[in-house]
């Protein structure tokens, strides 16, 4: 062993970029900005490391108190949570809701290389967080060109200062991203680092007609992916989805579900309701890409898990009227499962319908998806515009 393996500093960031191109995710030319811009000078002292594919983070890790935890995090490809609950919450746990967090490198480059930039293009990104994304742009296109936005002050005040230390200089904006940056549009180029449910007007109007927005979107009930949108002349916005993801929400957008004691007759399951039995398994519907297909057939339905002993679990469905619920039980082994269905809607069997119609489109993955945006909404489709998911409500 050398002496350079033995420092975090020397043996990190080259490590981690051989894993990274390996994979295709860092391509040649995004790698001399991943050389100029490292990531640890945009990790905080405190973070809880997150782990790659999973909402999940360990605990609490400080660069004084566990050095070799804290730059094993850092040139490691996972997500890093730098923020609980909007900073109110900085124990050595877990908070609530993670509300900052410097991203998976994987998913940053993946991001960085479908936005397609070239010199002298002007890019508003959505969600500075640490700042490292806004850094890596300014090193490849020059600080004047970048604009970021972050809602949170705490977190904007601390990517300005990182990033000046860095030698990097876009300008940095604290505000709400879901509104733009007028002021320095339009753009090129726009990029959200925090994920939405529905795509703001203002991000068409700001981007110029064959430009691109690459923002991280999904329905309720679950399920995301990167959306790569191109900006028409009539201010259209459409395009394929490139690569799952599970970014933090738009603050603007935050996914706030009714209580299940607030649904009708629910402290009378399962008296009150039509029973029947399904062969769907509800273990065989809940993958990522899985809830990315029912919730965008069914755009107003969400879930929740209740454990029961063995294995066994309850999924109640529900629906964001506060008009139905559904529950079906698995029970590991079994190749038939109870389910309860009351009020306005079927909600099992209209889950049931958007998981067999994904079936019969051969189980297509994200990036057969894609996604248009106008004033009239937004429309989910499969292989091509015209060929539209149906919306089963
Ligand atoms: C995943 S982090 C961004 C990672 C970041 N790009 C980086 O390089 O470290 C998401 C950020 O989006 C910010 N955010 C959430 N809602 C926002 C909003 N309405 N406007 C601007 N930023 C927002 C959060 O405060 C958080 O810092």
């Amino acid at each position: 062993m050398t002496a350079t393996d033995n420092d975090p500093e020397e043996a990190g960031p080259p490590r981690l970029a051989s894993a990274l191109m390996e994979s295709g995710a860092l391509t040649g030319e995004w790698l001399p900005a991943y050389r100029a811009v490292p990531r640890h000078l945009f990790v905080p002292d405190t973070i809880w490391p997150g782990r790659a594919g999973m909402n999940r983070q360990d605990d609490r890790v400080t660069l004084d108190g566990d050095p070799d935890l804290w730059w094993d995090a850092v040139y490691r490809d996972a997500p890093i949570t730098t923020q609980w609950d909007g900073g109110r919450y900085t124990g050595p746990q877990r908070g609530r809701t993670p509300t900052s967090s410097n991203s998976m490198p994987t998913m940053v480059f993946t991001m960085l290389t479908a936005l397609d930039v070239a010199e002298g293009q002007k890019v508003l990104e959505v969600g500075t967080g640490t700042g490292w994304n806004a850094g890596l742009l300014a090193h490849r296109l020059g600080g004047d060109n970048i604009m970021s936005v972050e809602v949170d002050h705490t977190t904007a005040a601390a990517a300005r200062d990182r990033l000046r230390l860095a030698g990097l200089h876009p300008k940095v904006i604290t505000g709400d991203g879901a509104e733009g940056y007028a002021d320095g549009s339009p753009y090129d180029r726009l990029i959200a680092t925090c994920s939405v449910g529905s795509v703001p007007a203002a991000w068409r109007e700001q981007t110029v007609a064959g430009g691109l927005i690459v923002t991280p979107w999904g329905p309720a009930y679950g399920g995301e992916a990167v959306a790569r949108l191109t900006v028409g002349e009539d201010g259209t916005a459409e395009g394929p989805f490139v690569a799952s993801s599970a970014f933090m929400r738009i603050s603007t957008q935050r996914k706030s579900f009714p209580a299940t004691a607030r649904f009708p007759k629910a402290d009378r399951w399962p008296d009150v309701g039509v029973r029947s039995e399904t062969t769907l398994s509800p273990d065989d519907v809940g993958d990522w890409i899985h809830m990315f297909a029912i919730g965008v057939q069914v755009p107003d339905l969400f879930c929740r898990v209740e454990w029961l002993d063995g294995g066994s679990y309850r999924l109640w469905l529900l629906n964001m009227r506060v008009s139905a619920w559904a529950t079906a039980d698995y029970v590991p082994g079994h190749e038939k499962f109870g389910v309860v269905q009351f009020g306005a809607r079927r909600l099992w069997d209209e889950l049931e319908l958007a998981w067999r119609w994904w079936d019969a489109q051969g189980r297509p993955g994200f990036e057969r998806f894609g996604l248009t945006v106008d004033d009239d909404g937004e429309r989910v489709w499969l292989d091509s515009p015209t060929s539209l998911v149906p919306v089963r409500r």
